[in-house]
């Protein structure tokens, strides 16, 4: 045989082969993975960076894609014109219907292996399930679990004032009125819509209780849309525009929650990710600031942060989608994440000791919410409605809150735009 015959010379060929890599392992992928997050403000991107430091740390390459803007609404527009461009980011902050939409677009890649590799249907609560899965299949990775009924209280600003945490909405304006008086701020607030709606929902539980929530918010009944109980929720809303500073407009919800720190401020309505803000400006809860139960109520208003991967067909970077969608549910990064984020894990067997009294409060609550039937999913933030339904609570009642806009019309035009949306 040739081969035998000549050994050097195949065997110089063999190594000229072998030094091209013709014949060497296909190369491994390296995972990478472009991001699309909204995380920007103080606390928030304290968060994200701890994902990024765990991610690069187990080899990763990161390609970071904020886009500043709390809720998300600037982060949705930009998604669908880089889908639209047909250069999708890889990861994706996605939440509630949304997700099921881009699914039934086919546009997700399946996290079946990575969810049943990790035992994710063993370590998330049902309410997370549902909101990940799409026909049975894994097609996003949660996070966390934000409560959006919070009341943040400055207890110095309380205590100057002698006033306390109000129980209901009457001892609310009534301490709200006492704040105005000694020329404090009663409510920090920004003006977005998303925020005036986060405002709304709180109303609309503290006023109506979930079955009321339900019907109005996420099922659009229209006798709940405008009978009395909406015009009340209206009226509220009206009040709630007197204890608000007139430079609100434009303003973030971060920079509301600086007027609280600094004592400008009394109160304010936000979801937890403001006690992310708060812990990372170095204040301490129980001392600086006091998470309080909104008042009238008796339910939990959720929210849940998650990830998407957009299909990719690209080796590293569905290498990168699966090393990320495994990190997030991993119990280390669950942890530190909710710690800095101030939200709560997804996952249901964490240990609770490094959280705070204000997570293990929301913890409990969510708990005993599910038993009594008083979990309802945040309208404001996402999880309840699709984006056109969202998108006419959220014209009305931001229409409502900065005119003179009576109740009366504001429940009629409510009626009418939830419909034509649907
Ligand atoms: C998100 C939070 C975020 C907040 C403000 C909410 O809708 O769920 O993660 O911190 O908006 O940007």
């Amino acid at each position: 045989m040739r081969f035998l015959r000549t050994p050097h010379v195949a065997m110089t060929a063999l190594a000229t082969v072998l030094a091209c890599g013709l014949l060497s392992a296909p190369a491994k992928a390296e995972p990478t993975v472009e991001v699309l997050h909204y995380w920007t403000s103080g606390g928030e991107s304290k968060a994200a960076g701890a994902l990024r430091q765990d991610f690069e740390a187990a080899g990763g390459k990161w390609m970071d894609a904020p886009v500043a803007g709390g809720g998300g609404d600037a982060a949705s527009t930009v998604l669908r014109s880089r889908v639209l461009a047909g250069d999708p980011p890889n990861a994706v902050q996605l939440k509630g219907p949304n997700i099921k939409d881009w699914a039934a677009q086919d546009k997700l890649a399946n996290l079946d292996d990575v969810a049943k590799a990790e035992g994710w249907e063993k370590i998330l609560p049902p309410l997370i399930l549902d909101v990940v899965k799409y026909k049975g299949h894994f097609v996003a990775v949660p996070v966390n679990i934000h409560r959006v009924n919070w009341l943040w209280i400055n207890p110095q600003v309380f205590a100057k004032v002698g006033v306390s945490a109000p129980k209901t909405w009457d001892e609310f304006n009534a301490v709200a009125g006492k704040l105005k008086a000694a020329g404090i701020i009663p409510l920090a607030h920004g003006g977005q819509p998303w925020q005036d709606a986060t405002l709304f929902e709180n109303v609309v539980l503290g006023l109506g209780g979930p079955d009321f929530y339900r019907k109005a918010l996420v099922e659009q009944d229209k006798k709940a849309l405008t009978g009395d109980t909406m015009i009340k929720v209206f009226d509220q809303m009206r009040k709630l525009r007197g204890f608000i500073d007139d430079g609100f407009p434009g303003r973030e919800w971060n920079r509301a929650a600086a007027l609280l720190m600094n004592g400008q401020a009394g109160m304010q309505i936000m979801g937890d990710w403001a006690k992310g803000e708060l812990l990372a400006a170095g204040k301490v809860s129980g001392k600086d600031f006091v998470c309080a139960q909104m008042p009238g109520q008796a339910g939990y208003i959720v929210n849940s942060d998650s990830f998407v991967m957009f299909k990719s067909g690209n080796a590293d970077r569905s290498a990168g989608q699966a090393l990320l969608a495994k990190l997030i549910l991993g119990q280390k990064f669950q942890e530190t994440f909710n710690l800095l984020k101030g939200s709560i894990p997804a996952r249901q067997d964490m240990a609770r000791d490094k959280f705070d009294d204000c997570a293990v409060k929301s913890m409990d609550d969510l708990k005993s919410a599910v038993a009594a039937n008083g979990l309802v999913p945040s309208m404001a933030h996402e999880m309840a409605v699709p984006g056109a339904v969202r998108g006419a609570f959220l014209d009305v009642v931001t229409s409502h809150f900065n005119s003179s806009m009576t109740s009366q019309d504001a429940v009629k035009k409510l009626a009418e735009a939830v419909d034509l949306a649907k």
